[in-house]
């Protein structure tokens, strides 16, 4: 695949893999792993792959490398699924030198043992890289999502490689909703770090871009706006959409049932609903549906003087992600003494502009009128 007249994509779909970074699940979608190579009087190949994938990933390189030879590795993030293949790479082409930030050549020395200091041009903001008709400029994009990070802009064909920004879940021969795992694989990815991604993209908006390539997913080329103005309001937290998502743990299908009602109860009201039981559904797309929407219902059991194993993993990832600036209403269920409400509020105290819904639900079983007048007014307040 071309990206231009002088740049070729030489990256790679993984359908191996089950959990992408050890956590996501990614078994119907698969992951790209991209890498791609500038061919000018210097060559130069933009990272590397995953450790699965060196042998397909070196035949790529040679079908498009023909009889020369790289002069550059770019590394521009040493996360594994990128990294792996430095050392491989540095054997197959000795006169090659790797270029990126300090940064990276340190994690070169953990990673491989040895740091290419005496093979490499260390990069920092501004910095520059000629190949002959195309100049790379890097910009430092620390903490999307690793602290070394750097993006590269090829100002004779106007191509942004931005490393994992703009990245997505699946592979690129499969068909999907960009905007659905663009979305989720930012917030689980890159979400928690928006301050560094807006400082990142506020350093490339002088530049005109007509192709940005991620370290995963396609290529984004043509309008660009639409990619860039989802990036500027996920990295804000801004939501994206008026909405309620609805999370939620059931054990016997009584808290279930009160979700339904009140799903139920908002949809009439007009409200987009989009509802998760926490235990079944990916938790990716239900972090990223309660940044997606303003409003977030919690609805689970008291459990182990807590709260449902899978709602904690969930709570514990709002915070992590620093979730903020939406109204939070909660649902819970206690057969004896409900602490459930009251313990997932003191977990979200802290995070910024976070609104509870004054209204909480609570069941000590199964619904009564009583609880249903609870979902009445709760859904009357999310509504209003
Ligand atoms: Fe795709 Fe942060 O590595």
């Amino acid at each position: 695949m071309k990206v231009s007249d002088d740049i070729a994509f030489v990256g790679v779909n993984d359908h191996r893999i089950d959990l992408f970074e050890g956590q996501y699940d990614v078994r119907e979608i698969g992951m790209s792993y991209n890498s791609y190579v500038i061919l000018d009087q210097k060559v130069a190949v933009m990272d590397s792959v995953d450790a699965a994938f060196r042998d397909e990933w070196f035949a790529n390189l040679d079908q498009v490398l023909g009889d020369s030879k790289p002069d550059y590795l770019v590394v521009h993030h040493m996360e594994p699924d990128h990294s792996a293949n430095i050392a491989a790479f540095m054997d197959r082409y000795p006169e090659a030198q790797v270029v990126s930030s300090a940064q990276s050549f340190k994690m070169m020395q953990a990673y491989f043992g040895v740091d290419y200091s005496d093979r490499g041009v260390v990069v920092k903001q501004g910095s520059t890289l000629k190949l002959g008709k195309h100049t790379l400029s890097f910009v430092a994009a620390p903490q999307v999502h690793w602290p070394e990070v750097m993006f590269s802009y090829d100002e004779t064909d106007k191509v942004l490689f931005s490393a994992d920004a703009f990245g997505k879940f699946g592979a690129l021969d499969v068909e999907d909703d960009w905007v659905t795992n663009a979305r989720s694989y930012y917030f689980g990815i890159v979400g928690k770090f928006g301050k560094n991604v807006q400082m990142a993209l506020s350093k490339v908006a002088g530049c005109y871009v007509k192709a940005i390539c991620p370290l995963h997913g396609p290529v984004l080329t043509g309008d660009l706006s639409r990619y860039l103005r989802l990036y500027d309001t996920w990295s804000s937290y801004r939501p994206e959409q008026s909405g309620v998502t609805l999370a939620y743990t059931s054990v016997y299908g009584h808290t279930k049932e009160a979700v339904r009602e009140l799903e139920a109860k908002l949809r009439d009201g007009g409200a987009t609903v989009a509802t998760f039981d926490l235990a079944r559904d990916d938790m990716a797309q239900a972090l990223a549906s309660a940044f997606r929407y303003d409003r977030l219902v919690l609805a689970t059991t008291t459990y182990a003087n807590s709260y449902f194993p899978f709602m904690h993993t969930f709570v514990t990832d709002l915070v992590e992600h620093n979730y903020q600036n939406r109204t939070v209403g909660m649902v819970e269920n206690g057969s004896w003494m409900p602490v459930a409400a009251k313990q997932m509020r003191e977990a979200l105290e802290g995070l910024p502009n976070i609104a509870f819904a004054h209204n909480v639900v609570t069941l000590k079983g199964a619904l009564n009128d009583d609880s249903r007048g609870q979902l009445d007014a709760l859904a009357k307040e999310l509504l209003a």
